[in-house]
């Protein structure tokens, strides 16, 4: 036993990873994964609200595992596993979905923002979202879970799933766990459509992808919605190009963003140049991740083995939490 703290988190198989992802969760996956014990996993079981077909499937699975190792996974340190291998959790989310109330699952934003733009398909899975997140985070007795701000209503719903069951059986099993960042606030990473946050969903242009070459790459921010330019000395940045701030922050030097403020405080910024340097600092920062996300993808008998390994390990951890719930919850015991 140790009494090192549990990590999970978890991405949708839904496309390639983006600097939003990078900077509000993974990032903080690499750091996480040398101090605690972690558990990293791809959710392919939620990815299908959105009904993919078998391949798209595969393929956008494949992709995530590679680039979780690309930007520093590493599978001696954490446990990185596919939800789908794992159907423990469907077993936690069936059993944790006699606990939740349609009138809690119907105010959550992400549900009434998907059931906004897919309205011909606002499906089970779309409304109990947060229970199977629950049971991501719980069957592991998660402490931690790094995400982006997004994610923060899905974490409350999921202490309250996990303070529910509690209450219940008069038990304290499942810890509470907490949305992380390392005592800083969830981050949000803003894309290039002017408002919002940087998405796969949001519509072309808006995501600078980890794998994007860098001709698109410094297309696409060439693109990046401006306006015609500050008219007074110090004015408030509006929000499009608080974002460009915002990006050029997360990827350039401290003295790069300094040299643009006062370019913009003192009215003579050149958006084409900030942009122009955003997009060559965003290449170089991406750059690596490129190279290795190019050689991991032609070696399946590793990724296979990858998969293997944490799905094993995994599975150890929900089997033990789901037959101690089984037998907490009054079901027969034939573990
Ligand atoms: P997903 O796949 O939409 O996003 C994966 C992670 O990336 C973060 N993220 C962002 N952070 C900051 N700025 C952005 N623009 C941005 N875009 C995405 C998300 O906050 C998230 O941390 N429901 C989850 C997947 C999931 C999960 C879980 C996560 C399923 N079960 C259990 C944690 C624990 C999702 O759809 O994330």
């Amino acid at each position: 036993m140790t009494n090192k703290e549990i990590v999970l988190s978890g991405i949708r198989p839904t496309g390639n990873l983006h600097l939003g992802n990078y900077f509000g969760a993974v990032k903080n996956f690499v750091k996480m994964q040398e101090t605690n014990t972690c558990f990293f996993f791809i959710a392919d079981y939620h990815s299908l609200t959105t009904h993919p077909n078998p391949r798209d499937l595969q393929s956008n699975v494949k992709q995530v595992l590679v680039e979780y190792l690309a930007v520093g996974l590493d599978p001696e340190k954490a446990t990185l596993y596919l939800q789908s291998d794992l159907p423990e959790t469907a077993e936690l989310y069936l059993f944790l979905n006699m606990n939740a109330y349609m009138g809690e699952l119907e105010r959550v934003t992400t549900f009434k923002e998907k059931a906004r733009q897919q309205p011909n398909n606002i499906n089970a899975g779309l409304l109990t979202y947060p229970t199977l997140m629950a049971a991501d985070i719980i069957i592991h007795k998660a402490d931690k879970v790094p995400v982006g701000k997004d994610q923060e209503q899905n974490l409350e719903m999921t202490r309250t799933f996990a303070r529910r069951f509690n209450n219940m059986y008069g038990t304290e099993f499942f810890p509470i766990p907490t949305a992380y960042n390392f005592g800083e606030q969830l981050v949000k990473i803003p894309g290039l459509d002017g408002s919002g946050k940087m998405g796969k969903s949001e519509g072309e242009g808006n995501a600078i992808f980890l794998n994007d070459d860098p001709k698109k790459l410094h297309k696409k921010v060439m693109r990046a919605v401006t306006d015609s330019g500050p008219t007074e000395m110090n004015q408030e940045k509006p929000e499009a190009i608080q974002n460009l701030f915002s990006l050029l922050k997360i990827v350039s030097k401290p003295d790069v963003v300094v040299y643009f403020n006062d370019q913009y405080n003192n009215c003579n910024i050149r958006y084409g140049d900030l942009k122009k340097q955003l997009a060559e600092d965003m290449i170089t920062f991406t750059e690596p991740f490129r190279e290795k996300i190019a050689g991991l993808s032609s070696n399946d008998d590793y990724l296979n083995r990858v998969m293997n390994i944490g799905a094993e390990k995994a599975r150890e951890s929900a089997r033990k939490t789901i037959a101690e719930v089984r037998q907490i919850i009054g079901f027969r015991k034939y573990y």
